[in-house]
């Protein structure tokens, strides 16, 4: 059978680790001849590269495992590039969280303010290593997931027309469909959704099971009384108030019997959820003091006992949707995966040009969005304000227009007033100096 070489962008990012490991687990599904890890920092990626050589050796001797730091010669003979880049870093991912703050908004990586300012310095290093795969490999399947996706996906949209071979994917709705089909004791590969919305910003209307009975009704019943969240999430204290936060937003929004994207606590309880968070101590310290942390004891383990046994590391849910997704490419599977993709009369009415996050189906053509039909007033009126909110975030950036910047701010519904929003943009300008700016 072919084999394919994988080049990871972002080898030092937190997740590379349990993508290395669901890679050797799948290496029947996704048989690969070479790793390449891309990263700009030695100092992140190094340590993972060499725990990541020990784990391919031990699971699947003989494949090459290399690492990079330039961009010219990364993707010679790639057939798939994996992007989780984070531009600036966890330590520009806390500024972006406690500027906000510091104003009385949501202090968040992707939502709002936060997710502004992050888009800004993400799209130009994402669209530099597109160029450069573009450059030595036309054909390569790239699978962007660096954030905020959304701001992404619409600015690559706008840098790369008709790329049909770069793909731009969250793992949220799959996170969430795993918490629900642990309730229901099922598997998340036999529910089938319907979901619509932009990334991070949408809902499920529909999960059908193998016999095409819709088990939405039942889990919305059980988020009014309790909480769930994945198994692999549960012992971290942030993600199980995120889904218990589930049922606050089922119960207050009843009448079409939908179930939101997590993300959307945000944007619906903007003012309660920001008076919740600590301006001190924000998510991208918890992630720094722990998440970064256990990373660089497990690659110090598994190096230094030459093997993965004993070290606790377990593949992910976020690998493992991608490499399915991957595997539906090669195999020409037809599965359905829920991407971020060309809305183009998929919802009617919404405009044709918006980058939605709908189900599709995922072949060795590539993905085919699923119709969905029109959606209900309310769920319309949220998608063209945070739609156009993007637009002009891409604008801003695109253009250095800040009067498309402080417009975007206005329009996000984190957000809550105009002067907050001015005094918000001045303080992201001189805190981004270094990464962009508008005139
Ligand atoms: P991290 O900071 O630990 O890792 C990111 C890595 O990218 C670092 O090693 C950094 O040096 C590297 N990097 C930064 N700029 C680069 C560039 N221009 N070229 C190459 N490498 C570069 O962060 P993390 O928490 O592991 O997250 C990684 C990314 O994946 C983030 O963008 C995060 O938001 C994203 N992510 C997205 C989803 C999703 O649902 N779309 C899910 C999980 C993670
Ligand atoms: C989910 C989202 C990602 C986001 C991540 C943040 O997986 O889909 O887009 O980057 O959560 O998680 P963290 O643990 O870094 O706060
Ligand atoms: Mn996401």
């Amino acid at each position: 059978m072919k084999s394919y070489q994988l080049v990871i962008c972002g080898g030092g990012s937190t997740y590379t680790l349990p993508m290395i490991k669901t890679l050797c687990d799948f290496r029947e599904v996704f048989p690969l001849w070479s790793i390449v890890l891309f990263d700009v920092d030695p100092d992140k990626q190094h340590m993972v590269y060499e725990a990541a050589k020990v784990m391919v050796e031990e699971a699947m001797g003989g494949v090459e495992v290399r690492e990079c730091y330039t961009l010219d010669a990364a993707f010679a003979d790639a057939d798939f590039v994996f992007m989780q880049i984070r531009a600036g870093g966890l330590r520009m991912r806390e500024q972006d969280e406690k500027i906000p703050l510091r104003h009385g908004c949501i202090g968040q990586e992707t939502c709002g303010a936060g997710g502004f300012a992050y888009g800004m310095r993400s799209v130009p290093q994402v669209a530099e290593i597109v160029r450069a795969v573009r450059a030595q490999s036309p054909r390569a399947w790239i699978i962007n997931y660096s954030n905020p996706a959304a701001i992404v996906a619409e600015a690559t949209k706008r840098l790369f027309p008709g790329d049909r071979r770069l793909i731009h994917l969250c793992d949220m709705p799959i996170a969430i469909m795993d918490a629900f089909a642990e309730s229901l004791g099922m598997k998340r590969q036999d529910l089938t959704p319907r979901y619509f919305g932009l990334n991070h910003f949408g809902w499920f209307t529909n999960l059908y099971d193998p016999r095409g009975k819709d088990l939405l009704p039942a889990i919305r019943t059980m988020l009014k009384s309790g909480s769930a969240a994945p198994e692999e999430l549960k012992g971290d204290a942030g993600w199980v108030e995120t889904f218990a936060q589930l049922g606050e937003m089922v119960r207050d929004f009843d009448g079409e019997g939908y179930v939101p994207n997590t993300y959307l606590q945000y944007y619906l309880y903007p003012e309660k959820m920001a008076a919740h968070m600590d301006p001190r101590y924000t998510r991208a310290n918890f992630v720094m003091d722990h998440r970064v942390a256990h990373v660089r004891q497990m690659c110090e383990y598994i190096v230094e006992h030459g093997s993965i046994r004993g070290s606790g590391l377990e593949k992910g849910v976020h690998g493992t949707y991608i490499v399915e997704l991957a595997s539906s490419i090669i195999r020409n599977e037809n599965r359905t995966f829920i991407i971020i993709t060309p809305n183009n009369g998929i919802i009617p009415n919404l405009p044709p040009e918006a980058m939605v996050e709908v189900p599709c189906l995922v072949n060795a053509n590539g993905v085919t969005p699923l119709h969905m039909g029109n959606i209900p007033t309310f769920y319309k009126g949220l998608l063209e304000n945070q739609y156009a909110y993007e637009c002009l975030t891409v604008d801003a950036l695109l253009n250095g227009d800040r009067d498309a910047a402080l417009k975007a701010l206005v329009l996000n519904r984190t957000v809550t007033d105009t002067g907050r929003a001015k005094g918000i943009l001045e303080d992201l300008i001189r805190a981004n100096r270094d990464y962009w700016q508008v005139k």
